[in-house]
């Protein structure tokens, strides 16, 4: 965390420009989703992992940009599939979205970040024209396999510009944990400027700030979490780039998200809950240094609580593991120093993690079918936000005897 007496890093906001004062320090991390393969390779790229609020917009964002192609490459390993409950809330959206807005003649919806297509099934099942945008070359092959359209490629203002001359203007564009991800935002709002309907909208989910700092979710900040918005800074970005903020609808997934809905000035009535959403976070303090201290404090305390309990129970001879080889995972094992000093391995459904190393801290990952081959005294909970999912799967971990780690909002062990 920034150190007492150290004069912040003045930086510029990426949407408005203002000063952005540093709040957060992680100090030096690796590429989140960058597993290493144990035979050697490649060097790994680090990078400072800090982050500021704007003291205009108080948009949260980080001080460092990791550049987009260290990030998401051709072998990006992350498939949102992996998790039941992301399936289903994706296909709930998919049918909010043909129900509510994708009713007229030929309707058509680009998906930006659409990774293995766990949105877009159910608007191709559905016979709507579609098209994904995604990078990551891999993950858009698993999409296509399954009967989806989809761009290699980055969204930004050209690649819009080209879709919209071969297909037309979108009437949704759709995104997932993916706008956050994505520094050169004046470049996506061109992007949607140049192809959305007149009357279309630019709906994108991301993970919430107040849910954020009020559960103490450190570990959603690493490289691919570029900002964290808040309603209030969405409501500001939106305004600045010549669109509205109309609707806003809070999430329970990965720890508390926001549905955001952007619109064209002037085209839809804005909902009362944008209202009443920016006059909660109020109350918040999202924009005052005050609120980011606290938080830093809270860091550092789960921090030293973490490592003194795996240190105590590893030297009592307990065998530790870890579950979930998340990329916020990267941020724990490397800000807490968690290596297989202390954790032997970690269990992931993942095949494109299995075999590999967890980037920086280099913790052997493992098909969760060798979880019970035996199970260890403890598992460290990377994947908090799937605990349900896998706590069910796992359950003979509990009738063993093992015990689950927790580290959010405060470590402890169920
Ligand atoms: N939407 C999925 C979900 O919510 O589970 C995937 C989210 S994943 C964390 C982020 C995805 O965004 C990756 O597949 C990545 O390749 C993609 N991505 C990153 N920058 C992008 C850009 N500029 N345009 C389109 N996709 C991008
Ligand atoms: P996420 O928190 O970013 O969605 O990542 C979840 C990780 O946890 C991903 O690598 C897949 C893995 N996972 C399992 O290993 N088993 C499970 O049951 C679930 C839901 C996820
Ligand atoms: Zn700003």
């Amino acid at each position: 965390m920034s150190g007492e007496g150290v004069p912040p890093t003045v930086n510029r906001c990426r949407v408005c420009d203002g000063e952005v004062q540093e709040c957060l320090d992680f100090g030096r991390q690796p590429v989140s989703s960058a597993f290493v393969d144990p035979d050697g390779g490649g060097a790994e790229v680090f990078y400072r992992l800090a982050v500021g609020f704007c003291t205009t917009c108080t948009l949260v964002q980080q001080l460092e940009e990791v550049p987009r192609d260290a990030m998401f490459r051709v072998d990006y390993p992350y498939r949102s599939s992996e998790s039941a409950l992301m399936r289903k809330h994706f296909e709930q959206t998919a049918r909010h979205l043909l129900e509510s807005e994708l009713t007229g003649p030929d309707p058509f919806v680009v998906e930006v970040g659409s990774n293995d297509g766990i949105m877009l099934q159910t608007v191709a099942d559905a016979g709507i024209r579609h098209l994904g945008v995604d990078p990551s070359r891999d993950a858009a092959e698993t999409a296509r396999d399954k009967g989806i359209q989809v761009q290699v490629e980055f969204f930004e203002e050209a690649s819009a510009r080209r879709i919209r001359a071969a297909h037309g203007p979108a009437d949704v564009i759709f995104s997932a944990n993916t706008i956050s991800h994505i520094a050169y935002i004046d470049s996506i709002f061109r992007g949607v400027d140049a192809l959305l309907a007149p009357t279309g909208i630019f709906v994108f989910e991301d993970r919430y700030l107040a849910d954020i700092i009020e559960h103490n979710y450190f570990d959603q900040i690493y490289d691919e979490h570029f900002y964290l918005f808040s309603i209030h800074s969405v409501h500001s970005m939106a305004e600045r780039f010549g669109f509205e903020l109309v609707d806003a609808e809070r999430l329970t997934v990965h720890g508390g998200a926001v549905r955001f809905t952007v619109a064209r000035t002037g085209a839809r009535r804005p909902s009362a809950a944008v209202a009443e959403l920016l006059a909660r976070e109020q109350e918040l303090g999202l924009g005052e240094a005050v609120t980011y201290e606290r938080f830093a404090s809270h860091i550092l305390r789960t921090r030293d609580e973490l490592t003194a309990l795996l240190r105590d129970l590893r030297s009592k001879g307990h065998r530790i593991v870890a579950y979930g080889a998340t990329a916020k995972s990267a941020t724990v094992a490397n800000f807490c120093d968690i290596g297989p000093d202390l954790v032997d391995a970690v269990y992931d459904s993942t095949p494109e993690k299995q075999g590999r190393l967890t980037p920086g801290s280099h913790i052997p990952v493992r098909p969760p079918q060798e979880f019970a081959a035996p199970y260890p005294d403890y598992a460290l909970l990377f994947a908090w936000n799937h605990a349900e999912e896998i706590m069910a799967k796992e359950r003979g971990f509990r009738e063993h005897g093992g015990r689950w780690i927790m580290y959010v909002p405060d470590v402890h062990i169920v």
